[in-house]
């Protein structure tokens, strides 16, 4: 068997980052090839530990924007997290969501039925992980969610006992499992929301469980034809990142920004166009509020533009992005294939109702955008490794190498 190494054909990122290992660690570009290579044996060419635990570790793909995670998905959904965070080399371990239709998409869609009601799970059941998402639920924090809630006399925030109390169930399987980095999704308005302090608990929780934390408010109408507002949260365990990590949330792409007229469907069924009465009525309500100084009770949407922000609520008359079909004929809304594509998902089989489907992808994350941050997350990933020293403790005796 020839002994020669031949590094090929490898991509400039990757040459760089070897040269910097050779540089950090006085070893030479073959011996740095030659210890991944040792790691990658000693694992048995397939990841079963997570990353970051101290363990022998393999690093089998040394492609920058891709890396060998686990992770897990909690309040899944249909999986906007995962779907983004397979792309970039994660394998899912564990995932929970109590809706049985959004179980039935996620089934279909990526072949596990998660778990359940989240506050019946054992520690015990939960794998170990590098990565915990999760889009936590946000009714008791959106503005809708909020004042519909004060509207019905009902609590609201950590006072709302069924669904705000479920950050703190986060933060019981964080405090067990310490994953090495949490991707955290919610409103934008979780950071003004009761004068700010609901964020305040939120980050002194995570400071408590002692973790490096970033947050930014990112519009997704930078990846999708949609001005979609949502606050990510990542976070580090300091145990596994003693020093703070260099993160950067990803900047918005530049050039020419998405619009909607890329995303209709050429001739969508005539079942989505509104009734003559529903649309009648629109404009009434809309006048209406009009007269009285308040904004537009629908949106009529302008198809070389973006669109609103779709909501679970939108199957309800569709009334927030409601697409033009000429002079004399009433405005339609927007197909199920149409808000996979405004969401920014792949486009698989939908297996649930239109009412399901409009509600699963209103309540979802954008993947385009988990996958910027989670790219920016991986860069972090691969700067730890690259300190790590245990990758290169024992770096291989001297070979010889033939000429
Ligand atoms: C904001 S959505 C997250 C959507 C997800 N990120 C996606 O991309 O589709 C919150 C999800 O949490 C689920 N959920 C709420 N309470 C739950 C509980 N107690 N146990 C499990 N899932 C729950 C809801 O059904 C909803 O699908």
């Amino acid at each position: 068997m020839n002994k020669q190494l031949l590094v090929r054909n490898v991509p400039p990122d990757v040459c760089l980052w070897i040269d910097q290992q050779r540089n950090q660690h006085n070893m030479t570009q073959q011996e740095v090839v030659l210890s991944i290579l040792d790691k990658a044996v000693e694992a048995d060419i397939e990841l079963k530990l997570p990353l970051f635990s101290g363990q022998p570790k393999l690093v089998e793909k040394t492609v920058s924007q891709s890396l060998p995670f686990t992770f897990i998905d909690l309040f899944a959904g249909i999986g906007g997290f995962r779907s983004a965070l397979e792309k970039l080399g994660g394998r899912c371990r564990f995932s929970c969501e109590w809706d049985k239709y959004s179980q039935r998409t996620y089934e279909a869609w990526y072949g596990d039925v998660p778990h359940d009601d989240i506050r019946e799970l054992k520690i015990s059941d939960i794998p170990n992980h590098d990565v915990l998402a999760a889009g936590f639920p946000c009714q008791p924090f959106s503005i809708a969610g909020v004042s519909k809630r004060q509207s019905l006399g009902m609590a609201h925030g950590f006072k709302c006992v069924t669904q705000g109390n479920l950050f703190f169930q986060l933060a019981t399987i964080i405090e067990a499992k310490r994953p090495a980095v949490l991707f955290l999704e919610n409103v934008k308005n979780l950071k003004s929301h009761d004068k700010g302090r609901t964020w305040q608990v939120i980050q002194e929780r995570l400071d408590e469980l002692n973790y490096w934390i970033f947050d930014k408010v990112i519009d997704a109408a930078g990846w999708v034809p949609q001005h979609r507002e949502r606050v990510y949260i990542v976070c580090f365990d300091k145990k596994a990142f003693p020093q703070k990590p260099p993160f950067e949330f990803p900047q918005t792409p530049g050039g020419n920004r998405p619009r909607l007229i890329d995303i209709l469907e050429p001739c969508p069924d005539p079942k989505y166009t509104l009734t003559e009465h529903l649309w009648n009525y629109l404009q009434r309500y809309a006048e209406g509020h009009r007269a009285k100084g308040n904004g537009f009770g629908f949106g009529l949407v302008d198809p070389m533009g973006i669109s609103r922000t779709l909501s679970a609520r939108y199957y309800k008359d569709g009334s927030e992005i409601l697409i033009p079909q000429g002079k004399g004929k009433a405005p339609r809304r927007l197909t199920p294939l149409e808000c996979t594509r405004l969401m920014g998902f792949d486009e698989k089989k939908i297996v649930v109702s239109d009412t399901q489907a409009y509600r699963q992808f209103g309540n979802a994350v954008v993947p385009k955008v988990v996958e910027a941050v989670g790219k920016q997350i991986i860069k972090i990933m691969f700067w730890k490794l690259s300190q790590e020293e245990s990758l290169f403790r024992r770096a291989p005796a001297k070979r010889k190498i033939s000429a």
